[in-house]
């Protein structure tokens, strides 16, 4: 894999004196899903913020390694020519612009890409469509949406710049179950229309489904990695992020509660 799609070379980050990441490595292949995963505080949101060049918001900054995308460096530019060469990111907690209207959210979603007048008319038809309600809606202010329309909105809005690579932080959180696999549909459907992802998540149930391909960050830095499929029946993430519990310690703890259960069945 040379890189035609995003790659992450090496990366760290500090705030300060705070190191956020160390020497993180990714690719998210052309046409992709890939997800990292990770506790609260492991830095999967540092880790989009320094690829969408807003870290300086944060008070953070990149102190090694490259972000390129089809070998194009993009660190070193702003965030807006980052948007400009494909890339837009949809941030953490759905920050929406709540008194303006759905349809000025939207608007301000395109005004750093690149297509002009029918590269915006075709990118509001694409989020009318997956989208109806944002259509519906469109003069209502976005902060009288529900939670899970403020975050159908703030994916739309980063898809008006019809980028090459979406960044989605945490689409799902504080979502109600139902919301949340809505959003999972979307972002499947997104990434047919052929717009790579890559997600970051707590909820490593969904998107182990919808992923190709897995990055475990723990600490700031990658742990683990592999076909999405295989991370999703390794031990060590199905304990730690499935919530599965270890076998073994479940069976002695039936034993030790007198419960036979293999035997029930037998019985009358
Ligand atoms: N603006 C900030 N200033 C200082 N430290 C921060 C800032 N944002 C995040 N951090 C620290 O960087 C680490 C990674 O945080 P973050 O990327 O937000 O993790 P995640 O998104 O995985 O929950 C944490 O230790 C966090 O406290
Ligand atoms: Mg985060």
């Amino acid at each position: 894999m040379g890189g035609s799609g995003l790659v992450v070379r090496d990366l760290s980050v500090g705030y300060g004196p705070v190191r956020a990441l160390r020497r993180v490595s990714l690719e998210v292949p052309e046409g992709a899903v890939v997800t990292v995963l990770g506790s609260n505080g492991a830095g999967k949101s540092t880790l989009l913020r320094a690829v969408s060049r807003t870290l300086s918001f944060h008070g953070g900054a990149v102190t090694e390694g490259t972000v390129s995308l089809g070998g194009r460096r993009l660190d070193g530019l702003g965030p807006d020519r980052v948007v400009a060469a494909g890339v837009s990111q949809v941030p953490e907690g759905r920050r929406v612009f709540a008194r303006m209207t759905v349809a000025d959210n939207l608007r301000a979603g395109a005004l750093r890409a690149d297509g002009g007048r029918a590269g915006r008319a075709a990118a509001l038809h694409r989020v009318h469509e997956l989208f109806p309600v944002l259509a519906e809606r469109a003069q209502q202010r976005a902060g009288l949406l529900s939670g899970g329309e403020q975050q159908m909105l703030a994916v739309a809005r980063a898809l008006m710049a019809a980028p090459k690579v979406l960044l989605l932080d945490e689409p799902s959180l504080g979502l109600a179950p139902l919301m949340a696999e809505r959003i999972a549909d979307t972002v499947r459907e997104i990434n047919t229309q052929g717009t790579s992802v890559l997600l970051v998540e707590q909820n490593a149930a969904l998107a182990l489904r919808l992923a190709t391909r897995a990055y475990v960050l723990e600490v700031g830095e990658v742990t683990l990695s592999g076909p999405a499929a295989e991370l999703a029946a390794s031990d060590e993430v199905r304990r730690r992020y499935l919530g599965v519990v270890d076998e073994d310690a479940a069976a002695d703890a039936e034993q030790a509660g007198g419960v036979r259960r293999t035997l029930t069945r037998w019985k009358g």
